[in-house]
């Protein structure tokens, strides 16, 4: 896994927008996965200011959201759909046909599943997958003891998870106990993976799931197995890290590497 730390929050969503613009120039029809929480939002501004300023052109791209909280409609403010739309496609020249997210409503969940799988594989599979990751270790919802090989399904979210998005609701029982999630299995089949954390309170998962044995007990430590995984921190994510040094020593030598 390459791993950069930035001093900044900041910092890491410009590297991040980077990141994602580098792969829609060199691919204007990429397929994107996308992630929701308060992480990306610096990364969604930055996409938006490119978008407007620099002619960033989303016309051609396909996205794939990671997830959606079950029962929520699209228009409930704390979905995943509303999310989405008011912090990046509301700004973006992207076509809505080509937008795709988790139904948090459909009558019958195991049919959507399997079609949003298949679909993914329609569109071409996914180019580059956005991460964040929760502080018990999870990406997207997959919580601890989800299989490594899982895929698109229903989960119920851990004590952890509900009181950690508790802050977006009026209380932790108005956060929906399940949602629907790509799975490990369907997140390691894009061709590269974006894992994005900030903050002190993501320190520890951080290390476990970087440095930590691969264990579905934190589903982000998948991403050891991935052979285009990149992982951009800011220091205080990255203050648990064992080989801190080492990665900046790395990044410190790369512009002599052969
Ligand atoms: C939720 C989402 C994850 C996200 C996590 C962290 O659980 N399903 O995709 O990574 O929250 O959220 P935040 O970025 O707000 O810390």
């Amino acid at each position: 896994m390459e791993i950069l730390v930035q001093e900044t929050v900041d910092k890491m969503s410009e590297v991040a927008a980077k990141v994602v613009a580098k792969t829609l120039n060199a691919k204007p029809n990429c397929v994107l996965g996308l992630a929701t929480g308060s992480t990306p939002l610096g990364l969604y501004k930055e996409l938006v200011r490119m978008h407007r300023d620099e002619g960033l052109d989303f016309s051609q791209v396909t996205t794939f959201n990671l997830d959606e909280y079950v029962g929520l409609t699209k228009d409930h403010e704390q979905s995943y759909h509303y999310f989405m739309h008011e912090n990046l496609f509301k700004h973006i020249n992207i076509p809505k046909q080509n937008i795709h997210i988790p139904s948090g409503t459909t009558e019958n969940y195991e049919a959507f599943c399997s079609w949003y799988e298949n679909r993914i594989v329609e569109c071409g599979g996914i180019d580059l997958q956005i991460l964040g990751i929760g502080s018990d270790g999870h990406i997207a919802f997959n919580e601890p003891s989800s299989s490594l090989g899982s895929r698109t399904r229903i989960k119920t979210l851990a004590k952890q998870t509900i009181d950690d998005n508790a802050r977006f609701f009026d209380s932790a029982e108005d956060v929906p106990i399940y949602a629907i999630t790509m799975g490990v299995g369907t997140i390691m089949e894009a061709r590269k993976l974006l894992m994005i954390a900030n903050g002190k309170a993501k320190a520890e998962a951080v290390a476990a799931a970087v440095e930590g044995p691969v264990t579905s007990m934190i589903t982000a430590s998948a991403l050891q197995m991935h052979p285009h995984a990149l992982c951009v921190l800011d220091k205080d994510a990255a203050s648990s890290l064992k080989m801190l040094d080492y990665y900046d020593w790395i990044q410190a030598k790369m512009v002599d590497a052969p």
